[in-house]
């Protein structure tokens, strides 16, 4: 149910609910809310997500003082999933600091988080992601394939359809909320997509 304090955005919802509907089928998803600062960009995220509670939702965001931070999000991702998975133990102090070694932890992390129910990773303040990071999800969010697994991207820039790499330092000067739901990448190659834009 969306909170009574929520206003409009009837059409990103409906978006939402029908990329959401097709991971829970096993179709992987990425979503992509862009615009400016302040838009209700995470608003909208959390409004769809409190709706939706029979999904999972695991939850990481990138700083502004944590850009430098080699790997920070995606060993904050790694360590939540693991800890879903119910191996507490750090998996993410290996000798390995390799984004793409990184990114194929994640890939099985979240094809063991996702055998319970569909999951919803939100990845939030992409554009505050650390590099590494960034290579990691990506080369992990590209070789999804069958899982349940809704992927919601969020920052004031718009992204390209067939990456989430943004530079940290750059800025979008978009002045509507987008929400692309965009690609669901499979070894290297874009499906088909739809694109939703406001
Ligand atoms: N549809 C809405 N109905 C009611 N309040 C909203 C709505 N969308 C956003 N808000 C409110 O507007 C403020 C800014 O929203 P939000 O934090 O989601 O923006 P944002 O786009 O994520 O910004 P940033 O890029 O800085 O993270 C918040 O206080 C939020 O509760
Ligand atoms: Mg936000």
């Amino acid at each position: 149910m969306i909170g009574l304090d929520f206003v409009d955005r009837v059409a990103e919802l409906s978006a939402l609910a029908e990329e959401a509907e097709r991971a829970s089928c096993g179709d992987p998803r990425i979503v992509q809310l862009s615009g400016p600062a302040g838009i209700g960009k995470s608003a909208l995220a959390g409004a769809f997500l409190a709706g939706r509670p029979e999904l999972t939702r695991v939850h990481v965001a990138g700083a502004e003082d944590e850009t430098g931070m080699h790997l920070g999000v995606a060993d904050a991702l790694l360590r939540l999933l693991a800890a879903r998975a119910g191996h507490g133990e750090d998996h993410t102090g290996a000798a390995i600091d390799n984004p793409l070694a990184r990114g194929g932890d994640l890939i099985e992390y979240l094809a063991l988080a996702q055998r319970r129910g569909t999951v919803a990773v939100i990845v939030d303040q992409l554009d505050w992601v650390d590099p590494a990071s960034v290579a990691a999800l990506a080369f992990a969010f590209r070789r999804l394939n069958g899982e349940r697994i809704l992927i919601i991207l969020i920052g004031r820039e718009e992204m390209p359809p067939d990456t989430c790499r943004r530079p940290a330092s750059r800025r979008g000067e978009a002045d509507r909320l987008g929400v692309a739901a965009a690609h669901g990448l499979h070894r290297g190659r874009a499906l088909p997509a739809r694109a939703y834009r406001w």
